[in-house]
């Protein structure tokens, strides 16, 4: 430890901070929470509104300058599931949307293979390793017929991935999230 400092304190008389290997800390503006994500040191705000869709929590993120936050790994899910539960609304949009090849339009393809309750990915670019999101409840495989169509977006509720319609309004809360600074 002390022969680091000392390599530390050597590097820096005589470089920059970047060639000594030192990362400034980012931070996050008032109102968000700092979490540091596997590729990504994120901020992230649980924002309440009633009767929510998804479009218009993308707009509430969008003009947060953030976006719908993905989820890396249980940490984090536990972490927002923490987040919410101090609030009456336990129910928030995270960022899952249906895979395209697994929108079948008025047919169903749940029974297409990693469709179905698999058939779901994170939307946002930093999500690794992004293997947290194999299973989506709430999807109805037991359903035939040309009428069934896979939920296309997915909530966060009391720690449990949820497939519902994007157009579907909830009463809850929306993950924000964006970049450090
Ligand atoms: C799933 O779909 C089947 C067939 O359409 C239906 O009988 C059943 O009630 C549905 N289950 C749920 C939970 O919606
Ligand atoms: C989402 O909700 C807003 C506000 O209630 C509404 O104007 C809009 O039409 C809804 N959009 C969709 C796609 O359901």
């Amino acid at each position: 430890m002390i022969v680091k400092v000392l390599m530390l304190l050597v590097c820096l008389q005589f470089a920059n901070v970047d060639s000594c290997n030192v990362r400034p800390r980012k931070t996050c503006e008032a109102g968000w929470t700092k979490f540091d994500r596997v590729i990504v040191e994120w901020c992230f705000m649980y924002y309440i509104y009633p009767n929510m869709n998804k479009t218009t929590a993308e707009n509430i993120c969008a003009g947060l300058g953030a976006e719908i936050s993905s989820i890396d790994n249980m940490e984090m899910k536990n972490l927002f599931s923490t987040v919410m539960s101090s609030y009456l609304e336990s129910v928030a949009w995270v960022g899952i949307a249906l895979k395209p090849e697994c929108n079948c339009g008025a047919d169903s393809c749940l029974y297409v293979p990693g469709c179905g309750s698999g058939g779901y990915y994170w939307t946002d670019k930093y999500t690794y390793p992004n293997d947290l999101l194999d299973y989506v409840s709430g999807v109805n495989e037991t359903s035939t017929g040309s009428n069934v169509v896979p939920f296309d977006s997915g909530l966060l509720i009391s720690g449990e991935f949820h497939a519902v319609w994007s157009t579907d309004a909830i009463e809850g809360g929306v993950f924000c999230g964006k970049e450090a600074t």
